[in-house]
């Protein structure tokens, strides 16, 4: 099957990056939010990324042009109708994504492929609440979606082999490499990365090293881009322990068990990046270490 139009539900962090990456891509590129403030701090994102890609030469202003042509705004669920492919990227939590699958199940053709971009829910949870199971898999993508090349794209027990073969090539087509992953929580690249983020915050509660220095550890040691703690900041902090969280409850594992530090900070609002505060504030010219009187 062709994709020719892609929805995108949600248009923040992840979701501005994968509408801007579909449009750059030649898709007729549609995004759903609930308020257009968050429609216009999205493509907000979306102007400054093309505008240094032009500047950088990477771009023509004519290719701009015509990406910005293929992307709209909407509110309107309805808009999304005649998409052969719609992405998820709401928040992480369940109801709120089977109340939209719900609704977009009435609303779409037969062909309509469904996508989640979901970190740690399991797709099948999502599937359920429609009636086109095989044309439903997950499609994870990474953060900063126009940089990072992978996606991880989920089968789940009911997702047909020709929606997979349709989601590869269409993964290829906007420049990315997809891997195959099985519909476990955290697929593959968050099953092994929630644990050692989580473990980067243990030993710093455990007074190992300072904050500086288990990033410059990682960075340094294992020549990471960035130390976990940045990265955490970077993922966001309410994001992670919504994903810990929710991987706990699948796993029951202890590694997947958001550590104390981890919920005394989002408790505080120290979301990371986005709020200012983190393991690290950004309030200043430079970003310094936070004293968490630890
Ligand atoms: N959006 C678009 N482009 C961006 C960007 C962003 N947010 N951030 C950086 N870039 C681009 C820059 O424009 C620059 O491009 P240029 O060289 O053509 O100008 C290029 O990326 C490199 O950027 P910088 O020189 O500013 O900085 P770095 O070299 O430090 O790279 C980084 C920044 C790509 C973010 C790098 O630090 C990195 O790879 N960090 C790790 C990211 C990571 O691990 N992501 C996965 C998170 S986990 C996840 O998403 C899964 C979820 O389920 C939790």
């Amino acid at each position: 099957m062709e994709i020719r139009k892609v929805g995108v539900l949600g248009c923040g962090l992840m979701g501005s990056g994968i509408a801007q990456v579909c449009a750059q891509a030649g898709y007729e590129t549609v995004v759903r939010e609930i308020d257009q403030k968050f429609i216009d701090k999205g493509f907000g994102v979306i102007e400054k990324n093309l505008s240094r890609a032009v500047e950088k030469g990477r771009m023509s202003s004519e290719e701009k042009e015509s990406t910005w042509s293929r992307l709209k705004g909407t509110l309107s669920l309805e808009d999304l109708k005649d998409c052969d492919l719609i992405i998820e990227a709401v928040v992480e939590d369940l109801k709120v994504k089977n109340e939209l699958f719900s609704q977009l199940d009435k609303l779409c053709p037969e062909r309509t492929i469904f996508a989640s971009n979901t970190s740690s829910l399991t797709i099948m949870a999502m599937a359920a609440s429609t009636q086109r199971q095989d044309r439903f898999c997950g499609l994870h993508f990474f953060n900063p979606v126009p940089v990072m090349k992978l996606v991880e794209v989920v089968k789940t027990i009911a997702t047909s082999q020709d929606t997979i073969d349709t989601c590869f090539d269409f993964c290829r087509k906007i420049g990315k490499i997809p891997i195959l992953a099985k519909d476990n929580s955290g697929f593959i690249v968050n099953l092994l990365l929630v644990p050692y983020l989580l473990d980067a915050i243990r030993a710093l509660e455990q007074g190992v090293a300072s904050i500086e220095d288990i990033d410059n550890g990682m960075k340094l040691g294992c020549n990471h881009p960035m130390g976990p703690l940045t990265l955490l900041d970077f993922v966001g902090l309410d994001t992670t322990y919504n994903i810990a969280n929710i991987m706990f409850e699948e796993y029951r594992e202890k590694r997947y068990a958001p550590p104390p530090l981890l919920r005394k900070m989002v408790l505080a609002g120290y979301y990371g990046r986005k709020s200012g505060k983190g393991f690290y504030d950004y309030t200043g010219e430079k970003p310094v270490p936070m004293d968490l009187g630890l």
